[in-house]
């Protein structure tokens, strides 16, 4: 009964044609953008709003949507579907398609048109998935690129440096999806970022960044260890801080979310069958490291002003970042009284009892031994010309690199101390200078 529904009132997407009137067409959003609000040039001073989203009513036919109008329009249309949904669609506006300008900032439709929604004309309506024919609501797990047609990550890593800036697919499974972060740019705009950790047979952490809530909302549902997506169209780019490649979220890109491909079901079948090792092997990840991106971090701070913004910030849980110029004026890594290496759980990262060896953290909940690592954990000093941080805490990674040695097993290790060093390198003399002797204001 579905199927007649569906097939007697409305249009295919394959049979649209510029400037056809009376239409009524349905479609499973596969992809959708954030608001975005613009200064209006025909009413100086207000602003017009706009998003986009990608339908699709069978594997070969989807195309992209874009809706203009006031801030109340366009913000209640957009929260009134998400990805994975199906809407009704009357009375929209063909046009046709400029394939080369339009692509380069949206997915790449088969179509030759692209639809156009007025507040005044057209109209959108939810479909409960009741009302809809299952052949449509499973376009959803069907990627929008041909099943093979994707770069492994060892691939992406292997490439390096000759894929950065390239748009490409990845195949790969969900290993961890971080906290959004929201922040607040220096021209005041909005913005938030979530970094998801991939991996698969060939490598074990990939980090894919979202900029945009529709992404990390739809991130947000993935689970760790049992979701597969094909992600059409990310950017990959290499961080020169981190030295290693990462793929971006960007407007073109659609995820289609555990993919019905022979290729995703081998992944699928690999993730399922290596899931306890991978549970041992995770990395403990540092809230710090995982969230910070340290070329973000630009204000430069005495030890005087950290402690007067030290103090202005009590009671707020949100730590911030800076970068201080200072001497490590005490490295106490001789006494015998403080510890310098700790063993952590290599499941949740706590530290563990010396005597125990195994931990009572996660323990708890599980009678699975779990394995120990060893972790620097060391307490500095830090002194400029203005005073002296006492007890800073330097651990893991940051450590071993600050320090320049390692254990046989790198691991990085959670903090939970006021003032954590994230990066401890030696200064350019001169810029160093210029700090250290108080002339900087900032
Ligand atoms: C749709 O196309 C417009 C340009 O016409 C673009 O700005 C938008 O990002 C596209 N969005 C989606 C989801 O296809
Ligand atoms: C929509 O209709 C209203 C009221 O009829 C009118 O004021 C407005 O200009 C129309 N908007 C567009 C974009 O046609
Ligand atoms: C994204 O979500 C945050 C938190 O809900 C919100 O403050 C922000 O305005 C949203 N941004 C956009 C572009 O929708």
């Amino acid at each position: 009964m579905a199927n007649s529904f569906a097939s007697r009132t409305f249009t295919a997407l394959s049979d649209l044609y510029p400037n056809m009137a009376n239409l009524k067409i349905i479609g499973i959003v596969i992809g959708k953008t954030d608001v975005k609000g613009f200064p209006d040039r025909k009413n100086i001073g207000s602003e017009r709003y706009t998003f986009s989203f990608t339908i699709r009513d069978s594997p070969t036919h989807f195309i992209n949507v874009t809706s203009w109008g006031d801030e109340d329009y366009i913000k209640s249309l957009s929260d009134s579907f998400r990805v994975g949904e199906c809407v009704i669609i009357e009375n929209p506006l063909i046009q046709k398609k400029e394939i080369e300008r339009e692509e380069k900032f949206s997915p790449a439709t088969p179509s030759s048109c692209k639809l156009l929604l007025s507040e005044n004309h057209s109209t959108v309506k939810v479909c409960s998935c009741y009302e809809v024919d299952t052949k449509l609501l499973s376009l959803i797990h069907l990627p929008v690129k041909e099943s093979r047609d994707y770069y492994s990550l060892g691939d992406i890593v292997a490439n390096g440096h000759s894929l950065n800036g390239r748009i490409i697919n990845v195949l790969a499974a969900v290993r961890s999806v971080g906290e959004p972060k929201y922040f607040t740019t220096s021209d005041r705009r909005k913005g938030q970022r979530c970094e998801v950790k991939l991996y698969d047979e060939t490598e074990s952490s990939f980090a894919m960044i979202c900029w945009d809530n529709e992404s990390i909302l739809l991130a947000q549902s993935w689970m760790p260890q049992e979701t597969v997506i094909f992600a059409s169209d990310v950017r990959i780019s290499f961080d020169k801080f981190w030295n290693r490649m990462t793929a971006t979220v960007i407007s073109k890109t659609i995820i289609t979310t555990n993919p019905d491909t022979p290729e995703a079901n081998i992944l699928l079948n690999f993730i399922r069958e290596n899931k306890e090792i991978n549970v041992l092997d995770n990395e403990v990840d540092s809230y710090l490291k995982e969230s910070i991106n340290l070329n973000t971090i630009v204000d430069v701070y005495t030890v005087e002003q950290l402690k007067v913004k030290a103090l202005k910030n009590e009671g707020k849980s949100d730590p911030f970042f800076g970068i201080l110029y200072a001497y490590i004026s005490t490295l106490n890594i001789d006494d015998e009284t403080t510890k310098v290496i700790r063993k952590r759980c290599s499941s949740c990262g706590y530290i563990v009892n010396e005597a125990a060896d195994t931990c009572t953290t996660c323990n708890k909940a599980s009678l699975e031994f779990k394995s120990v690592f060893l972790s620097f954990d060391m307490l500095i000093d830090l002194t400029d010309h203005t005073g002296t941080l006492h007890s800073c805490s330097l651990t893991g990674n940051v450590a071993e690199e600050t320090l320049g040695c390692t254990f046989v097993l790198s691991h990085r290790a959670k903090t939970g101390l006021k003032i954590s060093v994230l990066s401890c390198k030696l200064s350019e003399p001169i810029e160093a200078s210029r700090h250290l002797s108080g002339q900087s204001h900032v």
